[in-house]
C-alpha cells in the first residue's frame, strides 16, 4: 500500500527539497510522481537533455524511503518545440489551433510528436531504468483531447480504409443512401461535427482510441529498451468516457485513474465505487488512485471542501475497491500557473495545510495495514456489463434530456452496494464463467459475440439481467434488423414491440410490488407461456403514456438452473431493490454484511481469506451488524457481533 502525491521539485528550490521529503514522511508517504509536467526544464532545448537535477530528486527520495514514479512529460511540449514544428500543435473545432501557454497543445497522431515524445521517454528510461528507487512509469497524463487537422483526418480516412477494405462496405455500414451520405472518394470524409452521422461517429471514437493506443506504445518501447522489468508502466486515466480505455490499456502493466469528484460538487459514493470498478476492470487487477483531491478542486463550478473525514472515507473506498496507492494532486501549492486555488497538502509557504492532518492518518492507517492487504484483491461473483462504446453512443442519441448512462448504470450498482454485494465491471472482456449472475444495465450495441456469451453463460446456470435500450442497434451503431433484444429474444420467450419517452414518470406495478419509472419506457410482450411479466405499467396510464397501459415492463424466464430477465424502464430505488433482491435469491447469493444505509462494505481476498473493509459515509455513528465476532485492524479491537462505526469511521475486518 503506497500513499503520496504528485510533486513538483522544479518549482522550488533545490534547497527546499528535503524539507519537502521530511514532511511527506511525516504525512506517510511513501511514493512521489514527478516530472509529468516537466519538459521544459528536463530538455530545454532540442536534444539537449538536464536530467541531473532529476537524479538528485530520486537519490534524495530514496534517502528519505520515498519511491518515485516518474511521468513522461508529453502532455506540456516546451515553446521550443512547437515553435519549431507548429505542425504538432491540435486544431480543434473551427480549426481553431491551439498555441503554447497551457498544457495538451500537442496532436496524438503527429510522428513528429510521437518521436520527441518517444526520444524524451527513452532519454529518462536511459537514466533511471535501473535506479533502485524508481517504481514505474506513467506515460502522458490523462489522455484527452483530438485533433481535427488535416493530417489527423488523412490518418482517419487511412484507418477506415483499412478496417471497411472499400468505400461500398463503409457506405453500407453507415447507410449511406439516407440523406446521400454515400462517400466516393476516401478523403471525403471527415471528422464528426455534432449531431453526425452514427456510423461516422463510433468509428472516429475508436479510432481517437486507437490513436492514443499507437501514441503510447511508441513511449512505452521507448522506456522498455531501458528499463528494468520490475519497473511498471502506467497511464493515470481520466474517469470520462472518450477512449476505449480497455484498448488502451492492454499494453500497460498497470492501470491508474485520477479519481476527483467531478460530476456533482459533493461527494457521491456510489459513483467513485462504479469509475474505481470500471477501472479495475480494464485488466482485471488492483489499481492505482495516481491523482485525487485534498479536499477541494479548482476547476469545478462550485468547489466546495469536503467535510471533515471524507478524504480518509474515500481513500478506504477506493482500497476497497482494489486500489493498491492513493496519491494527492498536489503536494504543494505553485505560486502561479493555472491552479492556484486547487487543493494541496502544503500551502504556498511551505507548511501544511489543516487537511494534512486527515492525510497524515491516512498514512497511519496504511502503514498498520499495508502487509495485511498485500497482494491482496476484489473477487466477484457479480458482474456488470458497461460499456464504453455503448455510452458514447447513447450520449450521441440520448433521446431524453435526462437520460445519462452514469446514472444509469447507478440504478443497477446502487441497489447491488446496499444489498452488501460487491461486483466487478467489465467492458468487453466476455469470460463470464467466474460470475453467477451479470447484469448490462444499457448493453445498446448487441452483436453476435456477446449474445452467444449471454447465451452460454445462462445455459450453464447463470442469472442474466438486460436493462432497456439493450440490444438496440448492431456494432455499427445501426438499429438492429430484429426487435430487442435479438438474438436473445427467444431465450427470453419476450421482446420489445416498441419504446416512448416517459416526461416525468409512470406508475408500474406488479411482483416487484408498485412504483415508478422514469424517462424512457419500452412496452414488452412474451412469446413464450414461460415467460412471467413482473412488472406492468399502470393500467391508468396518462395520455401521453396510453401506449403503455397494463404493458409489460419488465420480463423474466427461468432457463434450466439460470435465468433472464429484461428490464424495460429505469425503476425507481425501491423498485431496484427489490428486482436486485430477487435475482440475487435465484443466483443464492448473499451480500458480505447487511450494512444500514450510508455504510459500503467491500471486501478483498488473499487467496481464501477475505478482508472486508466497511466504510461510514455518513457523519453520523453507525452500528454493523456482523455474522461473527471480528477483528478490526484500524481499531485494534475485536468486536462483538456487531461493530460501531464513528461518523466517516472506517474498519478493516477479518474473523478472528
Ligand atoms: C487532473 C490533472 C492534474 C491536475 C488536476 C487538478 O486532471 O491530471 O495535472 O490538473 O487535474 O484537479
Amino acid at each position: 500500500m503506497h500513499l503520496g502525491s504528485a510533486w513538483y521539485p522544479e518549482q522550488w528550490p533545490e534547497s527546499r527539497w528535503p524539507r519537502d521529503l521530511e514532511l511527506m514522511r511525516e504525512t506517510g508517504f511513501t511514493v512521489a510522481r514527478i516530472t509529468e509536467f516537466a519538459w521544459s526544464r528536463l530538455e530545454p532545448a532540442d536534444g539537449v537533455f538536464t536530467l541531473d537535477w532529476v537524479q538528485r530528486v530520486v537519490d534524495l527520495a530514496a534517502q528519505h524511503g520515498v519511491a518515485i514514479v516518474l511521468g513522461t512529460p508529453s502532455a506540456a511540449p516546451p515553446a521550443w518545440l512547437t515553435f519549431a514544428h507548429p505542425e504538432v500543435l491540435p486544431q480543434h473545432e473551427h480549426g481553431h489551433v491551439q498555441g503554447h501557454g497551457a498544457r495538451c497543445h500537442y496532436r496524438a497522431g503527429s510522428p513528429v510528436y510521437q518521436s520527441y515524445s518517444n526520444r524524451i521517454a527513452g532519454e529518462m528510461a536511459r537514466r533511471f531504468g535501473r535506479h533502485p528507487n524508481v517504481i514505474g512509469w506513467q506515460i502522458d497524463n490523462e489522455y484527452w483531447r483530438m485533433s481535427r487537422d488535416p493530417e489527423t483526418t488523412a490518418q482517419f480516412q487511412g484507418w477506415l480504409r483499412r478496417r471497411y477494405g472499400t468505400l461500398d462496405a463503409l457506405n453500407a455500414a453507415w447507410s449511406g443512401a439516407y440523406w446521400s451520405q454515400d462517400y466516393f472518394a476516401w478523403d471525403q470524409i471527415e471528422a464528426p461535427n455534432p449531431g453526425a452521422n452514427p456510423g461516422l461517429m463510433l468509428a472516429w471514437q475508436q479510432f481517437c482510441s486507437h490513436l492514443y493506443v499507437e501514441f503510447q506504445h511508441g513511449q512505452i518501447q521507448a522506456i522498455r529498451a531501458h528499463a528494468e522489468a520490475r519497473q511498471w508502466i502506467c497511464h493515470n486515466f481520466h474517469p470520462n468516457d472518450d477512449f476505449d480505455r480497455e484498448a488502451i490499456g492492454a499494453e500497460l502493466d498497470l492501470v491508474a485513474w485520477d479519481a476527483y469528484i467531478h460530476r456533482t460538487p459533493r461527494f457521491v459514493p456510489g459513483e467513485n465505487a462504479h469509475d474505481c470498478d470500471r477501472i479495475r476492470g480494464l485488466k482485471r487487477k488492483n489499481i492505482w488512485i495516481m491523482e485525487t483531491q485534498p479536499g477541494t478542486v479548482n476547476w469545478s463550478r462550485l468547489n466546495l471542501h469536503q467535510p471533515q473525514g471524507q478524504m480518509r472515507t474515500m481513500a478506504w473506498q477506493m482500497v476497497g475497491h482494489g486500489a493498491d496507492a492513493v496519491l494527492y494532486w498536489q503536494w504543494r501549492s505553485a505560486p502561479g500557473g493555472q491552479e492556484q486555488y486547487h487543493g494541496s497538502v502544503l500551502g504556498q509557504d511551505g507548511e501544511p495545510r489543516p487537511r494534512q492532518v486527515e492525510i497524515a492518518r491516512i498514512g497511519a492507517d496504511f502503514a498498520k495495514t499495508s502487509a495485511l492487504l498485500d497482494g491482496s484483491t476484489p473477487r466477484n461473483q457479480v458482474a456488470i456489463l458497461d460499456r464504453w462504446r455503448d455510452r458514447w453512443v447513447l450520449r450521441h442519441q440520448p433521446h431524453h434530456h435526462a437520460f445519462n448512462c452514469v446514472e444509469h448504470a447507478q440504478s443497477y450498482y446502487a441497489p447491488l452496494q446496499r444489498a452488501g454485494v460487491t461486483v466487478d465491471v467489465l467492458d468487453r472482456h466476455l469470460d463470464l464463467m467466474p460470475y453467477r449472475l451479470v447484469i448490462a444495465p444499457h448493453l445498446h450495441l448487441g452483436d453476435d459475440m456477446i449474445a452467444f456469451a449471454l447465451h452460454a453463460f445462462v445455459a450453464m446456470g447463470g442469472h442474466v439481467v438486460l436493462g432497456m435500450r439493450s440490444f438496440f442497434k448492431d456494432d455499427e451503431n445501426r438499429l438492429a434488423p430484429e426487435r430487442q433484444p435479438g438474438p436473445l429474444a427467444e431465450l427470453l420467450g419476450g421482446r420489445v414491440r416498441d419504446h416512448y419517452t416517459v416526461e416525468a414518470s409512470l406508475s408500474v406495478a406488479g411482483d416487484l410490488g408498485a412504483g415508478r419509472v422514469r424517462s424512457f419506457a419500452e412496452d414488452l410482450e412474451t412469446t413464450s407461456p414461460e415467460t412471467q411479466v413482473w412488472l406492468r405499467y399502470d393500467p391508468a396510464a396518462t395520455a401521453e403514456a396510453g401506449w403503455l397501459a397494463n404493458r409489460p415492463a419488465v420480463l423474466h424466464r427461468r432457463v434450466g438452473s439460470g435465468s433472464i430477465t429484461y428490464v424495460g424502464a429505469w425503476l425507481d430505488d425501491a423498485l431496484a431493490d427489490q428486482l436486485i433482491g430477487r435475482v440475487l435469491a435465484l443466483a443464492r447469493m448473499e451480500g458480505h454484511l447487511r450494512v444500514p444505509v450510508g455504510v459500503e462494505v467491500c471486501a478483498r481476498w488473499q487467496g481464501e481469506r477475505r478482508i472486508l473493509i466497511v466504510v461510514n459515509h455518513t457523519d453520523a455513528a453507525q452500528v454493523v451488524p456482523l455474522p461473527q465476532p471480528m477483528r478490526d485492524h484500524l481499531g485494534d479491537r475485536v468486536s462483538s457481533d456487531q461493530i460501531e462505526l464513528a461518523g466517516y469511521g472506517v474498519a478493516v475486518l477479518t474473523t478472528v
